[in-house]
């Protein structure tokens, strides 16, 4: 069967809603400070599975109380999970912190995340090499992410959210690489060239850089996507967000479902930009992403 393979990090989120985010030094009381099930790697493995893709990840988790509710969603969604280790120490975690207009500030302490490198890869290496698409983002050791991509048989899709320094020649597999405008940049001056100027500026320097192909996710505009055949933006429907944590991870998820599933780039954008704006709608990342029985917005 036609599967997605995410090699990436598993967290448990710890979230607090306040007013505004705080200044340096500055103390505020806020609510919330529930645990949900978040990292990079899993929010977009649900997101995926979700959207119908046959998905398994290859992670970590910590030997700690909070690997279970980590763990939770991904089991829920049908993520094929044989690929997670249980590792002696602590699961990763993130701190998020949500204002009202829905914009997040997350600090991530790795964790068992950071066990996921060359070494551990290779032991999972028949799952990455039998998997239709590779899906790679930022938060587990770059060695991990290179050793993936050696491994990949099928298509790379990378996602460098947080940008970590990771080898050109890995880089440039990934068919797209996709990251916001900030995310970018960062990309561009890892790889020597200029990272300022309009979106549709850094995506063409991006294919300019050797990518086959790129997509910028661009908020509530919705998204860039550029190849050899040029740029077109995908626009995103207008909703009222109220917390935008994971939205970037449903959008690569669900493009990557889609692109499984035999879409081309636009198309995937096209159906991608609806889930995102879904998910903003509710809290937190799997938490908020769309059933399969759920409307999207138009
Ligand atoms: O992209 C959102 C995610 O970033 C959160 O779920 C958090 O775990 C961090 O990895």
């Amino acid at each position: 069967m036609p599967n997605i393979a995410v090699v990436g990090s598993i967290n448990a989120d710890l979230t607090v809603q306040v007013d505004r985010h705080p200044k340096p030094g500055e103390t505020l009381l806020g609510a919330g400070g529930g645990v949900a099930p978040g990292g990079k790697g899993a929010n977009q493995a649900v997101a995926a599975a979700l959207r119908g893709a046959d998905v398994h990840v290859v992670g970590a988790v910590g030997d700690d109380s909070y690997a279970d509710p980590a763990l939770a969603l991904l089991k829920a969604a049908g993520v094929h999970l044989e690929e997670v280790e249980t590792v002696p120490g602590s699961t990763g975690l993130a701190v998020i912190t949500v204002a009202a207009d829905g914009e997040n500030s997350i600090v991530v302490v790795p964790g068992a995340n950071a066990s996921v490198d060359a070494t551990f890869v290779q032991r999972h290496a028949r799952t990455i090499r039998e998997a239709d698409v590779l899906l790679l983002q930022g938060e587990i050791p770059a060695s991990g992410i290179e050793a993936a991509v050696a491994l990949s048989q099928g298509r790379v899709i990378i996602n460098l959210a947080p940008v970590v320094k990771v080898a050109p020649e890995t880089l440039l597999h990934a068919d797209p690489i996709m990251a916001n405008e900030h995310e970018a940049g960062l990309i561009l001056e890892q790889l020597g060239r200029t990272g300022d100027g309009s979106p549709e500026a850094l995506a063409r320097e991006l294919l300019r850089a050797g990518f086959p192909s790129a997509v910028l996710t661009l908020g509530a505009k919705g998204a860039l996507v550029a190849d050899q055949s040029g740029l077109e933006l995908v626009q995103s429907p207008r909703v009222k967000a109220v917390d935008t944590t994971g939205a970037g991870d449903a959008f690569a998820g669900a493009f990557c479902a889609a692109v499984l599933g035999g879409a081309g780039l636009r198309e995937a954008a096209q159906e991608s930009v609806r889930v995102a704006a879904f998910s903003v709608t509710g809290y937190g990342a799997q938490t908020s992403y769309p059933q399969p029985d759920q409307e999207l917005p138009q």
